[in-house]
Formats: structure tokens, C-alpha cells, sequence
């Protein structure tokens, strides 16, 4: 990065809203749940009534199918019960058959959209490039963005995972300025040998990755930005193993695929967050 364009981040660095970055547990539900049963979840979870602290916060990353209908339940959960949704376009209209614009989400009362998955990437091509324009027409219309990065197998095998991650960070995000980045971006970790597969990275595994984000977001921007930002660790994560990833310095939640689709899998991992 040129030294004027990190000088004019470092400058607009506000001072950190609190010494106490968001901890968050999002579930992802992908292409799974029928309305009813999509509906009758949250109902579920926020019948159960775990405690949050001003800090923490829930997100149920929707189908868009079921964004109405989760909204309406959503209205009558405590505060820190968030909705979220899985894509958007970055365009705000037009002539783009089968997709949701940002406003459209914003209709639904969705706070959060996870972006750059890497099912999205694999399967639908999104390159890193594409990525930050949806970064920046979410940023544009204030949401949360729920940004995924990590790396395949086998770049973890050649222990490349660093230089890998970066660059999707570097790519996709770090254009922004210092102030869009804390008050819009979540980075969730998920390395894609671990997403579904059982296999979950170890707590150093994933420890050793948070804290390299975060070195970056130092070196990026300032020591500030790196302490706001919450970095959530995703990929096999489940009642039984979040309390020990998310008791990682680092990990500041999860984001939680196949464990969300239940409520006695996910009510612990809430009860988990940090
Ligand atoms: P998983 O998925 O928890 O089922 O591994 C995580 C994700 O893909 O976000």
C-alpha cells in the first residue's frame, strides 16, 4: 500500500467504539429448511432464552426464501438477534435474472450477509475482485458484512495458507477505509478441509490464523482496527468443540453451518460464545 493512501486510513481512524470487540455466532443454514421448520428454529432458540451481553450477538443466515417469515419471528426476540442473508448482487436494480439486491434485503429487515463463501467461489466463480463490489455496495447501504476467506487442503498442505488468506483479504477488503472496516466487517476463518467434513481445525490451527489476520489488520491499517475487528473461526464447529476454539484469544465466535439446522446443536454453541 502507497504511504499516503495508509496515512490517510491511519488519519481517519476513529477512536474504538469500546475496548470490547462483538463476540458473534452466526448460523449459515445454505440450502437447507423449509420455511415452516426455518421459522419454528428461531422460535425455538429464542424461546430457549440464552443470555447475551450488549457484546454478543446471534445471526441466522436465512435462505432468501425465508427472510420474510424469519423476520416476522425475529420481531419478537431480544435485542442481538439478528437477521442475515447468504449473497447479494452489488448492483442496486436491473436486469440481472435471479438475483437480490442489497435494498431488496434491507426490505426484510436483514442486518448481516455472509460474503465470499467458499461454496460461493467454487461453485458460482466469484473471484476475489467480484467479491468487492458486493463488499462495497453492502458498505454503501450499512450492513454487516459476514466476509469468509480460507484456504483448500492443498494449499494448507504445502503450508501456504498465509500468503493465501491475505490475498483474499487484500483483494476483497482492504480498500476499504479504516472506519468502514470496523463498523462493517466480520472476518470469519474457514478453511474449506474443514467446512462439512467433520474434520475440525485444531484450536492452534485455527489460533495461529486469527492472530495472522490480525497482524495483517495492524500492519494494514492500526493497532485500533485490529482489536475492533471480530474474526470468526467456521468449519465442523459444534456443541462439543466451540468452547474450546472459541476460548482461542483470537476467535471471537463462529460461523456454524450444519450445527445451526438444529436447536439443541446450536443452543450451545450460543451458551459457548465467548
Ligand atoms: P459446517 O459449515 O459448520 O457445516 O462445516 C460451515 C460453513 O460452511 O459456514
Amino acid at each position: 500500500m502507497k504511504k499516503n493512501s495508509l496515512l490517510k486510513k491511519i488519519l481517519k481512524t476513529p477512536l474504538p467504539k469500546n475496548n470490547m470487540r462483538n463476540k458473534i455466532v452466526a448460523g449459515n443454514w445454505k440450502m437447507n429448511l423449509g420455511i415452516q421448520q426455518g421459522a419454528d428454529l428461531i422460535k425455538n432458540i429464542i424461546e430457549a432464552k440464552p443470555q447475551l451481553n450488549p457484546h454478543q450477538k446471534v445471526i441466522f443466515c436465512t435462505p432468501f426464501t425465508h427472510l420474510n417469515s424469519s423476520s416476522e419471528v425475529l420481531k419478537s426476540a431480544p435485542s442481538g438477534y439478528l437477521l442475515g442473508a447468504q449473497n447479494c448482487h452489488d448492483q442496486p436494480s436491473g436486469a440481472y435474472t435471479g438475483e437480490i439486491s442489497v435494498d431488496m434485503l434491507t426490505e426484510l429487515q436483514v442486518s448481516a450477509v455472509i460474503i465470499g463463501h467458499s461454496e460461493r467461489r467454487q461453485y458460482f466463480g466469484e473471484s476475489n475482485e467480484f467479491l468487492k463490489n458486493k463488499v462495497d455496495s453492502l458498505v454503501s447501504k450499512g450492513k454487516m458484512i459476514l466476509f469468509c476467506c480460507g484456504e483448500p487442503l492443498s494449499i494448507r498442505e504445502s503450508d501456504k495458507q498465509n500468503e493465501y488468506v491475505a490475498r483474499q483479504l487484500q483483494e476483497s477488503l482492504f480498500h476499504l477505509s479504516a472506519e468502514a472496516m470496523m463498523n462493517h466487517i466480520v472476518i470469519a476463518y474457514e478453511p474449506i478441509w474443514a467446512i462439512g467434513t467433520g474434520v475440525t481445525a485444531s484450536t492452534q490451527q485455527a489460533q495461529d490464523m486469527h492472530a495472522f489476520i490480525r497482524s495483517l489488520l495492524k500492519e494494514t491499517y492500526h493497532e485500533d482496527v485490529s482489536k475492533e475487528i471480530s474474526i470468526l473461526y467456521g468449519g465442523s464447529c459444534n456443541a462439543t468443540n466451540a468452547a474450546e476454539l472459541f476460548a482461542c484469544p483470537d476467535v471471537d465466535g463462529g460461523l456454524i453451518g450444519g450445527a445451526a439446522l438444529k436447536a439443541e446443536s446450536f443452543l450451545p454453541i450460543i451458551s459457548a460464545m465467548p
